[in-house]
């Protein structure tokens, strides 16, 4: 790490110790999000980190947003995971927009006065992203969209909504990406979902009844949006792995804090062989996430393809947290499946990570699509 990440590093660690970690189990039990601790983290730099100052960012690089999010996580989850979709759609806006609808959408994004959702997913499209129904027809000025999305991290509490929806040929060759503001007419939420999990990050449905999207909030152009979303998800895997990362450490930190001070047959527990192996095999794969998540986070920083290594880091960083998650709480044993320690919550915010954003199983449809691209040429 180096010196600003260990700055940011160090900041973060305060700021959650004291504004998050008091409220996340609580928070988890009714699941409730706090617009006020998001705002608090735009307002030191933590809701635009990416996009450049000049629309508000702080200008980091995705090595620094990956440390920062890894911070946010061994806290909070749920509040990693608003950022972390938050700065893609603002990746999405950036590399893609139109300077007026940078200036126009990206200052709020990133000042985290507002939050931003990814619109891809619906009921018969999840993995095969490229077969959505949601539908966009051409009228003067713009264009009606008609379909539900599901499964949208912030669905309702986000402002910025980046939805796909289809212009034309049926596949991924017929879908357009557009900016929907919150407030729009003919734009509605549907159920919140009741999760295992990411319990203080809402999820909902986000439906659209003949709303009206002025041509001025299309991105790129028609036809271009699978493009855009698949871009945007070789951001987001490397984003999630970091969330991935932060929570697998602090499963690990409760587990080693917690091995040297409970005693049984006259030892404390870490004495004992069969626990420190898995112990030692926990640090041993986050240390490997970690460095995954680095590698695609330094990749993309640098201009190269990062594809097949962002699908890497989320498909390890994400496997390990669960598989991390879930030795810990078999390290605490009793009181680990209790509410009385956060490792539980743990164990149920990492399932998710395997799906979101890519299952585990499309991470590796897109490696093998890149190794077969790679030994045939
Ligand atoms: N960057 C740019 N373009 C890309 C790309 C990338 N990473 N990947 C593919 N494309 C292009 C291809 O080049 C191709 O273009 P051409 O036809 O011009 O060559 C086009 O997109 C179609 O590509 P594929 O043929 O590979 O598409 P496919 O239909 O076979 O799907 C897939 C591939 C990898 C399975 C893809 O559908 C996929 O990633 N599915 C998972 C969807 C997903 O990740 N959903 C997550 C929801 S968002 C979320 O979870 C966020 C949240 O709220 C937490």
């Amino acid at each position: 790490m180096n010196e600003l990440q260990v700055e940011l590093k160090s900041q973060l660690e305060k700021f959650c110790l004291a504004k998050i970690e008091p409220h996340m189990e609580h928070d988890d039990e009714v699941e409730e999000f706090r617009m006020d601790i998001f705002t608090d983290l735009g307002n030191l730099g933590f809701c635009g980190m990416t996009i450049p100052e000049t629309y508000g960012g702080a200008g980091l690089s995705y090595q620094d947003c990956a440390v920062a999010l890894e911070e946010i996580a061994k806290y909070s989850v749920s509040y990693s995971v608003t950022v972390s979709v938050s700065t893609m759609v603002q990746a999405i806006i950036n590399d893609f927009g139109t300077e007026k609808q940078k200036t126009t959408f990206l200052p709020a994004l990133t000042a985290g006065q507002e939050i931003g959702a990814f619109c891809l997913s619906e009921s018969s499209a999840g993995s095969d992203a490229g077969a959505l129904k949601t539908t966009a027809k051409k009228t003067e000025g713009g264009y009606i969209l008609n379909g539900t999305k599901m499964w949208i991290t912030s669905g309702g509490i986000a402002k910025t909504y980046i939805v796909m929806a289809r212009t034309g040929e049926a596949g991924s060759k017929g879908i357009t990406a557009f900016i929907v503001r919150d407030g729009t007419p003919g734009l509605s939420f549907g159920k919140k979902e009741k999760k295992m999990g990411w319990r203080a990050s809402p999820t909902r449905e986000v439906i659209f009844e003949n709303c009206f999207v002025p041509e001025e909030n299309i991105l790129i152009g028609e036809g271009q949006g699978f493009k855009v979303a698949m871009a945007a998800l070789d951001k987001g895997r490397i984003t999630i792995g970091a969330v991935a990362v932060g929570l697998s450490q602090r499963a690990l930190d409760e587990s080693v804090k917690y091995s040297l001070t409970r005693h049984q047959f006259n030892h404390a527990i870490f004495e004992f062989q069969g626990l420190q192996f898995m112990m030692a095999d926990m640090a041993c794969e986050i240390e490997a996430s970690r460095l995954l998540v680095q590698e695609a986070a330094r990749l993309y920083d640098s201009g190269k393809p990062n594809q097949k290594i962002a699908s890497f880091a989320k498909l390890k960083a994400t496997d390990t947290a669960m598989k991390v998650t879930t030795d810990a709480v078999q390290i605490l044993g009793g009181v680990g499946y209790t509410r009385e320690y956060p490792l539980e919550r743990f164990m149920r915010d990492a399932k998710v990570l395997q799906i979101v954003e890519g299952t585990n199983q499309v991470q590796r449809v897109v490696i093998a699509r890149q190794l077969k691209k790679e030994y045939q040429t």
